[in-house]
């Protein structure tokens, strides 16, 4: 059985991952699944309990940017990137420094490293408790919707997973936006909780990862992924009277089944923040598919957009 853990039992949550089990905590993008990034078979654990292919690479979660510069090289744009979104929801994607004491399983072989410094309390105070940096990916079962709330990490891995650390619902909602700095250019991988544009900003142009540049570079790039049991239909206006309706804006069409709003007033944060948690509420066999409302490209709307389309892309098998 998996423990569930108050934050008043965040030292039960530390011993537990320095002893190489894992544990779920939150973070203010999703809840990660935590393991001693040191430890191969802490990290091995990882891959099984979400029975992740190996080839895609884990985001390993330090305290602060001198703590990463022990485990990859940085530069002047990582330098710039690092002080002005950390803590925050941007993963850097950088060069790994040779003899690292990171397991290389999380980084699955690759020569490069991908971190992330949480600015949620309980994941600062966990790492800080362990000593030890964490690896951490989104604490679902591969290719299924991240987890914003503890319960959603229990209806995934419960018994497959030590403790999950219950510290409520996830601010932001969806993951982190992951930036390769490995390249002259820099690549956007994964957008996500910081819009690319106060990215821009900051460094200049960024290059968008194309779909299909050869192999996937990790499961956020695979076309099918996030994905609940039905299908979705997205840019909907009408909705049909056996579908759910994800509704965004004041005017949502009448005559679903059931409607969840990602945002009443159109807030992109606030859409951001509930989307997760409305495609499980919406996802029931009683259903036959989930309309989806337009959403506006821009701001967090890029990383919601680019979650629903994974989430109605063609399954595999
Ligand atoms: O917000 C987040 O980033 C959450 C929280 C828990 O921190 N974590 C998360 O991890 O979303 P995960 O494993 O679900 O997604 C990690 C992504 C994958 O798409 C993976 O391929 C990519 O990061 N990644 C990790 N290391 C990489 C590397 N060295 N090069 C390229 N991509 C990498
Ligand atoms: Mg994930």
């Amino acid at each position: 059985m998996t423990e569930c853990l108050t934050p008043a039992e965040l030292d039960r949550a530390a011993a537990l991952l320095r002893d190489g089990s894992l544990v779920a905590f939150p973070t203010e993008t999703v809840y990660g699944l935590g393991a001693d990034a040191t430890s191969d078979q802490a990290v091995a654990a990882i891959f099984h309990a979400k029975q992740r292919p190996v080839f895609n690479p884990l985001i390993v979660h330090v305290i602060d940017a001198v703590a990463a510069a022990r485990l990859v090289r940085f530069d002047a744009r990582a330098d710039m990137l690092a002080a002005r979104f950390w803590p925050g929801p941007l993963t850097l994607v950088l060069p790994r420094l040779a003899d690292g004491p990171v397991s290389l399983l999380a980084s699955a072989g690759l020569d490069s490293l991908a971190l992330r410094v949480p600015a949620h309390p309980l994941p600062r105070a966990l790492i800080r408790a362990v000593g030890r940096p964490l690896a951490a990916p989104s604490a679902n079962r591969s290719g299924r919707i991240s987890p914003t709330r503890a319960e959603h990490v229990l209806d995934e891995l419960d018994g497959r997973i030590a403790a999950v650390l219950d510290g409520g619902a996830c601010r932001v909602g969806v993951e982190s936006t992951i930036l390769d700095l490995t390249a002259a250019r820099p690549i956007l991988l994964r957008p996500g909780g910081v819009p690319v544009e106060e990215l821009e900003a900051a460094i200049g142009p960024i290059d968008r990862a194309g779909e299909f540049d050869g192999a996937p570079r990790g499961p956020g790039m695979l076309p099918s992924h996030y994905a609940p049991s039905l299908p979705l239909r997205l840019d909907a206006t009408t909705v049909r009277p056996d579908e759910a309706l994800l509704a965004f804006g004041k005017r949502a069409p009448k005559g679903a089944k059931e409607t969840r709003w990602l945002s009443r007033s159109g807030d992109l944060r606030e859409a951001a923040a509930n989307l997760f948690a409305a495609l499980r509420a919406l996802d029931r066999p009683d259903f036959t598919a989930i309309a989806v409302m337009p959403i506006p490209e821009h701001g967090l709307g890029v990383a919601l957009n680019d979650r629903l389309r994974r989430a109605a892309a063609p399954r595999p098998g």
